[in-house]
């Protein structure tokens, strides 16, 4: 077998997913347009010692030059953007030199991922046809393979969400058949005690830094997780809320 790979071409930009942290999740596509960027944008948030996407593509930086972006963790859009505009700038000035960028992003570029506010000021800056954006695993797929349960069946609805605004993911629970959260860490015991409430406890799990060496952990009992309070940021949830089925949900128009 032989796989076409794709360099980058001079005077492009890609946003490319790297997965959830393991080196061995990357695709090949992702690991060769890294190894063949002149430059590689790394984005840490001002909150964390280092970037896990830096540390995830580590072993295939060599010439490359190398630029982290620290990005500030405040819920600001306009703050945000700016952050962002000003790196789109700086990318902006290397392709239209004939630079090839790459910006890495953990999981997928198209989720919760700052890769979308740097495309945002790039799309003003460059002709679309030269920015790019290559698919990761995200964590919410990495999770559900480590727990071996399926994500949806048949009519099941998959909804994501933040675990930010408890309101929200109380009306989440009654509309959809699985509910994946990001954004955990903090709001643990809080989100224990709405599934609680809702008894769904026991239909849900919690992963902390999948597929990141040494520092993963699976809480399938979620009260497990409750005697610590240290599982941080890089957390998923996934609460599987019930089954719907084809025999109960034909397609409008047709008898069950
Ligand atoms: C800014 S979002 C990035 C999402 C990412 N783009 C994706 O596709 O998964 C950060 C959130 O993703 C989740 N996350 C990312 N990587 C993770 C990992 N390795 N283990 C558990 N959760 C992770 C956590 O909920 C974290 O708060």
């Amino acid at each position: 077998m032989h796989i076409k790979l794709k360099n980058c071409q001079p005077g492009h930009f890609y946003a490319v997913g790297v997965g959830p942290g393991s080196p061995d999740l990357i695709t090949l596509r992702a690991a060769n347009l890294i190894q063949s960027a002149d430059t590689v944008i790394v984005p840490r948030s001002e909150l964390a010692g280092e970037s896990l996407a830096l540390v995830t593509i580590r072993d295939l930086i060599g010439e490359q030059e190398v630029i982290e972006h620290v990005y500030p963790m405040k819920r600001d859009s306009a703050q945000t953007r700016s952050c962002w505009a000003e790196v789109a700038t700086e990318v902006a000035t290397r392709v239209s030199a004939g630079l090839s960028v790459v910006q890495v992003t953990i999981g997928d570029p198209m989720i919760y991922s700052t890769s979308s506010y740097l495309i945002e000021s790039l799309t003003e800056l460059l002709p679309s046809e030269h920015i790019h954006v290559v698919p990761g695993i995200s964590a919410f797929q990495a999770t559900a393979a480590l727990l071996v349960e399926p994500l949806t069946l048949q009519e099941d609805r998959l909804t994501m969400m933040p675990a930010t605004d408890m309101a929200a993911i109380a009306h989440a629970l009654k509309h959809c058949e699985t509910l994946v959260l990001y954004k955990v860490g903090p709001r643990l015991r809080q989100l224990a005690a709405l599934l609680e409430e809702h008894r769904l406890l026991d239909q849900a799990r919690l992963a902390c830094y999948v597929e990141q060496n040494g520092r993963e952990a699976i809480f399938r009992n979620f009260r497990d997780a409750l005697t610590d309070d240290s599982h941080g940021y890089m957390s998923t949830v996934i609460v599987r809320v019930g089954n719907r089925s084809w025999e109960q949900n034909p397609p409008v128009g047709e008898v069950a």
